[in-house]
């Protein structure tokens, strides 16, 4: 008894000081990540970053890791690419800083032959199936008969549904990632690995005495990231893809890393194949870790603690999602109960895997030259189903974009009942084969949009007939155009009415101007009874004939009223993505937002100028070049402006915390040394907040040449502090 306790006592502490060191560490490494910002924008940081390069790729990798593997962010996009950016400027001017395991050094160039062959240190064997009660039960059977124990502890954890991989640490450096191929030779992947960022570049295992290891895992796309990739895939007018699975292992094999980059691709780490351990433990690893250890010791006995020890080094193993249980009772009903809660899950999963917890006893029961006895993949329900293709219906998109439709023969699957898939364009009509009349296999993964997989050629009775495109708008009847190297016919009748009401969907929609209660089937309902015509007119509907309709109670109206209120103070960056221009998505929308101080300063940006802008090619460039040149845009601009809604760059989440955090600025007369954007960024950088006028909130006025009535007015109001450009520059430097 006394024994136990001192154990458990021990444990307990080690533990607990596990946790405090846990905290501590995660609070220097957010502490150093905001002192480094504070730095930003002074004189000496490239010489800070310079000694203490170290510290910089650290606070990186902190960040990295509490983004892409915690998904718990502690700072924006932008001030993070603002480090990554100095770290890039320092390694460029001192060459001989840069390590192998620096963030910066996930970026490769393209691979002009093939990928190499490469040898796995230990065959990637596969999973032995299994779909039912009695499957697993008899899987248990044959485990404990070997072992000869009554009980077996069980592992489970999900089966991912991607692609996957292995990688190789040496001295705590990735050295080489490859694809299962055969499973006893891959592809050498590396490079293409190296861009999913929550795969660390180093990992500290030298802390368990691990000198070379092989661990396995799956790439996966999430759901939300498949869809990104697919709007966006679809804004350029290519081909969408089918399912995030293929979308993963598909992106493995790209020549261009940063073509796999922009599909933000993740890794969860599952199995190690092999350790080669020092004799003595050793203390190598020189750079603190970024990922907090709970403790140090070495205990990777069961399948539970190398998870556990692949999670403290900073991998996404299913540490969490992961759970051990007691005999085979347990497993099955586990198992059961998750496959009804798959669809809650952020990614695709096919099934649970189940594995002997302890590693002793894995090796005691082998493998077979297919699969290891010690674990057994439980398979979900296929969500897959035929039906029939019985006629084919054309949407009309925002940018006039016509998609055809399948009408399918109401089919469930997966618990939902699927009756119109669309078949995206008349390339994947041809390439999919597909004819009305035919019998065809969909699917559907989750939340993932229904596709149909193919047809059932061999079904076919004669009487499936051809599906011809339409060559005119199903809308307003004007003809149709494809541009050469595109996949789409588009109305270019701007004036369609299909187009302007899917532009007002869009523009009211929750990722663009977010207009709660509003809704696609509002904005249908309001144009079709002539009380709503084009986006500026959301803003003075009518709300006495809107609650004189059917369905409208007052609460609904004054929700309604509030909701498009409320949208009149959403940031440039949504507002620019709400205007639907073609090839805009959210992300160049917030480059656009970001490169203006007013959106109206875009009429006056060339092609080129668009050009210079991030990840803006000739294509987008052209299209926000048009957009901006119509006369059209700039009146409902303008009208927009003055009802209210917010065209200048607000600049707002840059920095929350900085040394002037809350107080406001206000610039008048002529700058001599900085540009006046400029100012207004510096002290937005160090948390400042510009306002537009002088009143009692006004903390500073910086005074240039020839400053006029603003001048006057401040001197009234003898809270607000008067100063000159020098003066400001100070206060920035003392910050
Ligand atoms: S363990 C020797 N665990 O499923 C043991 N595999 O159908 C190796 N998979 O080839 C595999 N999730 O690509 C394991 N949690 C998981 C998994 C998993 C997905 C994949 C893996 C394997 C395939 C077999």
């Amino acid at each position: 008894m006394y024994f136990l306790q001192s154990v458990l006592f021990i444990y307990f502490t080690s533990t607990f000081n596990g946790l405090i060191k846990n905290m501590e560490h995660n609070k220097q490494l957010a502490n150093q990540t905001l002192h480094w910002l504070q730095q930003l924008n002074t004189n000496t940081v490239e010489q800070k970053a310079t000694e203490n390069i170290n510290e910089l790729k650290n606070v990186l990798r902190f960040n990295e890791y509490r983004y892409y593997v915690l998904n718990n962010a502690i700072i924006s996009d932008n001030e993070y690419d603002a480090l990554y950016k100095l770290l890039e400027k320092v390694e460029k001017k001192h060459p001989e800083l840069i390590t192998k395991d620096s963030p910066t050094q996930r970026i490769g160039s393209s691979l002009n032959e093939g990928f190499a062959t490469v040898q796995h240190l230990v065959p990637m064997l596969s999973l032995d199936n299994s779909y039912n009660a009695d499957d697993l039960k008899d899987f248990d059977r044959k485990a404990r008969e070997a072992s000869k124990l009554n009980e077996i502890e069980y592992c489970v954890e999900p089966k991912f549904d991607g692609a996957s991989i292995s990688l190789i640490y040496e001295n705590d450096l990735l050295v080489r990632a490859a694809t299962r191929g055969d499973g006893v030779e891959g592809d050498d992947i590396t490079t293409n690995i190296k861009q999913i960022r929550s795969i660390p570049l180093s990992a500290p295992f030298s802390k368990y005495a691990i000198e070379q290891i092989e661990i396995r895992g799956e790439v996966i796309l999430t759901k939300q990231n498949f869809n990104k990739y697919n709007n966006w895939l679809e804004e350029q007018g290519l081909a969408t893809v089918a399912n995030p699975r293929n979308t993963a292992a598909g992106s493995l094999r790209i020549k261009d890393p940063k073509e796999v980059a922009r599909r933000n691709l993740d890794a969860f780490l599952y199995h190690i194949s092999y350790m080669n351990k020092y004799e003595v433990q050793s203390t190598k690893y020189k750079n603190e870790s970024i990922v907090p250890h709970a403790s140090n010791r070495v205990h990777e006995n069961t399948h539970a603690a190398q998870l556990q020890m692949l999670w403290d080094c900073g991998f996404r193993s299913p540490e969490k999602e992961k759970k051990v249980i007691k005999g085979i009772d347990g497993v099955i009903n586990y198992v059961l109960d998750f496959e009804q809660k798959r669809d809650e899950l952020p990614y695709e999963i096919d099934g649970m895997v189940v594995k002997v917890n302890s590693i002793e006893l894995q090796e005691k029961l082998g493998m077979t030259s297919h699969h290891p006895r010690w674990a057994i993949a439980f398979k979900f329900k296929a969500r897959q189903a035929t039906t029939k293709l019985l006629n084919v219906e054309y949407q009309v998109g925002r940018t006039g974009a016509v998609t055809p439709v399948a009408k399918l023969q109401p089919v469930a699957i997966g618990g939902v009942t699927v009756s119109s898939i669309s078949i995206h364009n008349e390339d994947y009509i041809k390439e999919k084969d597909l004819k009305i009349g035919d019998t065809v296999l969909i699917e559907r993964a989750g939340d993932v949009i229904p596709q149909i997989v193919k047809s059932l050629a061999e079904l076919r009775t004669g009487k499936e007939e051809d599906i011809i495109f339409l060559k005119e708008c199903p809308v307003c009847k004007s003809k149709l155009f494809k541009e050469e190297g595109e996949a789409v016919w588009r109305c270019i009748n701007i004036e369609c009415e299909a187009q302007v009401v899917e532009k007002i969907i869009h523009f009211v929609s929750k990722d663009a101007m977010d207009i709660k209660s509003f809704g696609e089937a509002n904005v249908r309902k309001f144009y079709e009874l002539g009380l709503l015509k084009d986006i500026p007119n959301i803003y003075n509907l009518n709300f006495e004939t809107i609650g004189n309709l059917e369905g409208f109670g007052k609460k609904s109206v004054d929700n309604l009223k509030a909701a498009i209120e409320a949208s009149k103070q959403q940031p440039l960056n949504r507002l620019i993505y709400g205007l639907g221009i073609r090839f805009v998505g959210e992300t160049t929308a917030k480059t656009l937002a970001n490169s203006v101080g007013h959106l109206l300063d875009l009429k006056n940006k060339s092609e080129e100028d668009l050009q210079q802008l991030e990840d803006i090619g000739v294509k987008v460039a052209k299209s926000i070049h048009h957009f901006f040149s119509n006369d059209q845009n700039i009146l409902m601009l303008q009208q927009l402006e003055s009802i209210g809604l917010q065209l200048k760059n607000e600049k707002k989440n840059i920095v929350v915390s900085g040394g002037l955090a809350g107080q406001t600025f206000l610039f008048t007369g002529t700058l001599n040394k900085l540009k006046r954007s400029d100012a207004e960024a510096l002290a937005e950088q160090q948390g400042g907040i510009i306002v537009s006028g002088v009143s009692a909130k006004l903390n500073y006025l910086v005074v240039g040449e020839d400053a006029g009535s603003k001048l006057e007015k401040a001197k009234k109001i003898n809270t607000i502090k008067i100063i000159s450009e020098e003066e400001f520059l100070k206060l920035l430097s003392e910050q």
